[in-house]
C-alpha cells in the first residue's frame, strides 16, 4: 500500500503475529501498538472470540447472496449504539460513504456534495478536495481526479458556520460528509455549538447531513453521534467494526430512507450503483456480530478513556516541563500531539505539520518498541491496552523531548 512509505525508518517492519495491545515482528521484536492498524483493530488484535466466529461461519458457508440470521442481531445491534434505524452493508467505509452520497443525490436531485477542508472519507472521488485561498482544487496526492473537483464538491474551513451556509446556500448540495471531530488530520475538536448550527444549518438548506464516524467511534460505544447527542440523516462506519475484517455499515433516518430508497423495488435494483456481490455476506455480519457483542462496549470505553488520559498526562508533563510550546489533545480514546498550540480547523492543522521532527518522534519511539499512526501523533487505545503500555510510550516520549532540549 502507498503508505506503507510513510512509517519512520525508511522500511515498513515486517510483522509476525499481533495480540492484544501488542505484535511481534519477523524479527521476533515486540512494540507496543498505538496505530492499531490505524483503528481498523481497535477492538484489539486477535479479539478473542472473532476468529473461532469466523471459523465457524466459514464452515457454514462464507456468501450466498442471501442475509443470514446475524443480520437481525447487527442491525438492532446498530440502532441500539447510533440511533438509526435502517442500516446497510459495505465492504469499505470509503464504499459506505460512496453510496450514502449516491442516496443523497437521488434524494435530494441535486449533483454536488459538501465536506470538510483537509477531511479523510477514503477514497471517495468527490471528497479528494480541498481549499486554496478560497478556490477547490484537487487534494495534493490524489492521483487521476476523474474530472475537476469543482464540478461536484464544495469545501468548507471546519468550526465555520458562515462558510457552511454560504456553500449551501447555492441549492446544489445534496448532502454535507464530515467527521463530528477532525481525526485524519491530527485531531482537530469541534468548538462548542458549532455541530449544533450545522445541524441547524443543513436542515434549513435541505441537505443530508452524514457523519462519518470511523474513527470518531473512539468517543463512545456509539461514536460521537451518541455522545454528543447528534442527529444525522445518515451515518458510516467501517474499519472497526468487524475486528478488522472488511466489512462496513450505513445507517438511515426514517425519513432519508424513505426518500432514498425506490430503487431496491424494481428490477434494477442490482445497477443502482449500490452495495457489491460481497457486501453482506455472512462472514462479514458473523464478524461484526462476534466484535460488538465482545468489544468496544461501555466499561471498555471506560477503561480506553481513562488510559488515552494518562497517555495524555505524561506527554503533557514532558514538553511542560522543557517549556515546549507543544499540545496535547485527546477525544475519547484517541489522543495526539502537537507542536504547536491545537489548530482551529483543517488547513491550520496542515500547516502546523513538521515532517522531519514528525519522523524524529515516530523512529525514535520505534526504536523503544512503541508504534505510533504514521500519519501526524496519534495514539488509539484499545480494550488490550493497559497502563503498563501507556507508561512505555510516556518513557519515550520524555526521552525524545529531552534529546531534541537539552
Ligand atoms: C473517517 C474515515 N472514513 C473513511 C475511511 C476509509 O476507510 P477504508 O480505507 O477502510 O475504506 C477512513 C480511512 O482512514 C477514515 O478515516
Amino acid at each position: 500500500m502507498a503508505w506503507m512509505t510513510r512509517w519512520p525508518g525508511g522500511f515498513p517492519l515486517f510483522v509476525d503475529h499481533a495480540e492484544g495491545s501488542r505484535f511481534v515482528d519477523v524479527d521476533g521484536i515486540e512494540y507496543v501498538d498505538f496505530c492499531m492498524g490505524d483503528t481498523g483493530a481497535m477492538a484489539g488484535h486477535a479479539v478473542p472470540g472473532l476468529a473461532e466466529a469466523l471459523f465457524e461461519r466459514a464452515r457454514l458457508g462464507i456468501t450466498t447472496m442471501l442475509p443470514s440470521a446475524d443480520a437481525v442481531w447487527v442491525g438492532a445491534e446498530l440502532e441500539r449504539r447510533f440511533g438509526l434505524p435502517k442500516w446497510q452493508l459495505a465492504m469499505t467505509a470509503t464504499d459506505a460513504n460512496r453510496f450514502v452520497l449516491r442516496l443523497a443525490r437521488k434524494a435530494t436531485g441535486r449533483p454536488k456534495v459538501a465536506v470538510i477542508d483537509w477531511c479523510y472519507h477514503g477514497t471517495v472521488d468527490e471528497t479528494l478536495a480541498v481549499l486554496d485561498r478560497g478556490k477547490v482544487v484537487s487534494r495534493p496526492g490524489a492521483i487521476g481526479p476523474p474530472i475537476d473537483p469543482v464540478g461536484t464538491t464544495r469545501v468548507v474551513p471546519f468550526n465555520d458556520v458562515a462558510a457552511l451556509d454560504e456553500a449551501l446556500s447555492h441549492g446544489d448540495v445534496a448532502a454535507l460528509l464530515m467527521e463530528p471531530a477532525l481525526t485524519n488530520i491530527g485531531i482537530v475538536l469541534p468548538e462548542p455549538g458549532y455541530l449544533d448550527e450545522v445541524r441547524r444549518v443543513t436542515r434549513r438548506h435541505g441537505v443530508v447531513l452524514v457523519i462519518d464516524e470511523t474513527h470518531t467511534i473512539c468517543a463512545g460505544p456509539g461514536g460521537c453521534t451518541r455522545a454528543w447527542g447528534l442527529e444525522p440523516d445518515a451515518l458510516t462506519i467501517g474499519k472497526p467494526i468487524g475486528g478488522g475484517m472488511p466489512v462496513a455499515v450505513y445507517g438511515l433516518s426514517d425519513e432519508f430512507a424513505a426518500a432514498a430508497e425506490g430503487f431496491t423495488a424494481d428490477h434494477t435494483a442490482d445497477v443502482s450503483g449500490i452495495g457489491g456481490t460481497l457486501a453482506g455476506n455472512q462472514l462479514a455480519l458473523a464478524a461484526v456480530r462476534a466484535t460488538l457483542s465482545t468489544t468496544l462496549l461501555d466499561d471498555d470505553y471506560e477503561r480506553m478513556i481513562d488510559l488515552a488520559y494518562h497517555w495524555t498526562a505524561g506527554v503533557e508533563d514532558a514538553y511542560r516541563s522543557r517549556d515546549l510550546d507543544w499540545h496535547v489533545q485527546q477525544l475519547g480514546a484517541r489522543a495526539e500531539y502537537w507542536f504547536s498550540p491545537p489548530p482551529r480547523n483543517g488547513a491550520e492543522a496542515a500547516a502546523a505539520s513538521d515532517p522531519e521532527l514528525e519522523a524524529y518522534m515516530h523512529l525514535h519511539a520505534l526504536n523503544r518498541g512503541v508504534l505510533l499512526t504514521p500519519f501526524h501523533n496519534m495514539a488509539l487505545m484499545s480494550p488490550a491496552h493497559g497502563r503498563s503500555d501507556v507508561d512505555r510510550h510516556t518513557e519515550a516520549f520524555a526521552e525524545a523531548v529531552a534529546s531534541l532540549v537539552d
